[in-house]
């Protein structure tokens, strides 16, 4: 299949260009769009066969649902068994926006979209293209990440290509994302309502709206509880190599880090080091991506999934990572950088009190893993 990515300017969107894209997705094709998370893969929310297809693109468990989204509150009637009571005022506050709430499904949702749960994820996406073309198309898109099924979400028009070219029919380029993070999604099906991907729409910001919110248990500390979102168990926005996460004392992690560079160096592998502004130039002999400031928080997630390909392209075989406090808008790029890193932590403090040979042990082990895994 040949895939065309065509530019669309945000600020005024060609709408022929839409109305191409409008027509692919009503014929059961497959589109991929600009979000203000993250690039969707589109397709007709009510067709069990374009569903197939997106999981068959992405090479996706298909008990993995996918979120619908919509360009216009009154359209969740069709959706949804019940219209829970504050969906009305979270939807007034955060939509459209990155949020994404579950509610108990209706029948004309086919269970192939939701994984053949009696729920469904709906969000109204705040982008100019994403409302636009949903409107034309009949106002239902399902839509996950356009990335290969464990890849790091796109978060600009040529990382969908680089995973998807050749699997779907038109891409449409609006250019970087703003956010950069998926959605926040929330449990309306249960009280308290339930974080179950932490996002931009933080905690704090529902309470304010809800009252008391709770996190799912899967997503807090080292549980080991099953999480509610069927996509959170997978290993998922990973790099190629290995990233092992460096957490501690705040002026411990970059001379651990470092450490580990110098080990590197010494086996001969290419390192790739995951800094800030403010750490960036503690490092040498190797891949350095600075995710932004620490200051910025909005600049780090922005920046987190482009840094994580980066490293692909640069071929690197191994990537330390620093970390940051779990708050805010951090709590979503640290959930993120878990996953990416399979949850492999290090304490900066284990690393420099080790004699020598820290890096040699590590990768030893990370081979044995591997090699249990096949
Ligand atoms: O920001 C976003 O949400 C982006 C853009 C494109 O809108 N979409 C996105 O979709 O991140 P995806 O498919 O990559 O992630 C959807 C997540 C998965 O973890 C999935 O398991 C969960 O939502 N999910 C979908 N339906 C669900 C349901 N009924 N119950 C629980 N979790 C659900
Ligand atoms: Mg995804």
């Amino acid at each position: 299949m040949n895939t065309t990515c065509i530019k669309v300017d945000p600020l005024q969107p060609d709408e022929g260009v839409l109305l191409t894209a409008s027509r692919l997705l009503k014929e059961g094709k497959l589109v991929a769009f600009p979000t203000e998370t993250v690039y969707g893969l589109g397709a007709n929310a009510l067709d069990p066969e374009a569903a197939e297809k997106t999981y068959q693109a992405k090479g996706r468990p298909s008990d993995n649902p996918l979120i619908v989204h919509i360009s216009d509150f009154k359209d969740i009637a069709l959706l949804v068994e019940e219209i829970p009571t504050a969906l009305a005022e979270l939807a007034r506050v955060f939509w459209p926006g990155p949020l994404t709430v579950i509610c108990r499904k209706s029948d004309v949702i086919p269970s192939g979209v939701t994984g053949g749960l009696d729920t469904v994820a709906i969000r109204m996406p705040n982008h100019p293209i994403a409302l636009a073309l949903i409107r034309l198309s009949g106002g239902y898109i399902s839509a996950p990440s356009a990335n290969s099924s464990g890849r790091p979400s796109p978060t600009k028009a040529s990382h969908v290509m680089t995973d998807l070219n050749g699997k779907i029919e038109m891409v449409i380029d609006g250019g970087e994302v703003e956010i950069g993070l998926e959605s926040t999604i929330l449990d309306m099906t249960v009280v308290p309502p339930r974080i179950l991907r932490p996002g931009a729409i933080t905690r704090e910001m529902l309470e304010n709206v809800l009252g008391e919110v709770e996190v799912d248990k899967a997503l807090v500390g080292d549980s080991k509880a099953p999480p509610k979102a069927p996509g959170m168990k997978y290993r998922h926005y990973s790099p190629k190599a290995p990233l092992f996460l460096i957490s501690g004392d705040k002026e411990q992690i970059p001379l651990a880090i470092n450490r580990l560079i110098q080990e590197g160096l010494q086996l001969g592998k290419k390192v790739g080091v995951l800094a800030t502004e403010e750490t960036k130039n503690f490092y040498q002999s190797c891949v350095i991506r600075s995710l932004g400031s620490e200051k910025s928080v909005e600049t780090i997630a922005h920046n987190l999934y482009n840094s994580l390909r980066e490293f692909d392209e640069k071929d690197v075989d191994i990537i330390f990572g620093e970390t940051f406090y779990v708050e805010g808008l951090f709590s979503a790029i640290m959930n993120r950088l878990q996953k990416a890193a399979s949850h492999r932590n290090i304490e900066a403090s284990n690393i420099l009190s080790e004699k020598e040979n820290y890096l040699i042990n590590l990768i030893i082990t990370e081979e044995e893993t591997q090699n249990e895994q096949c």
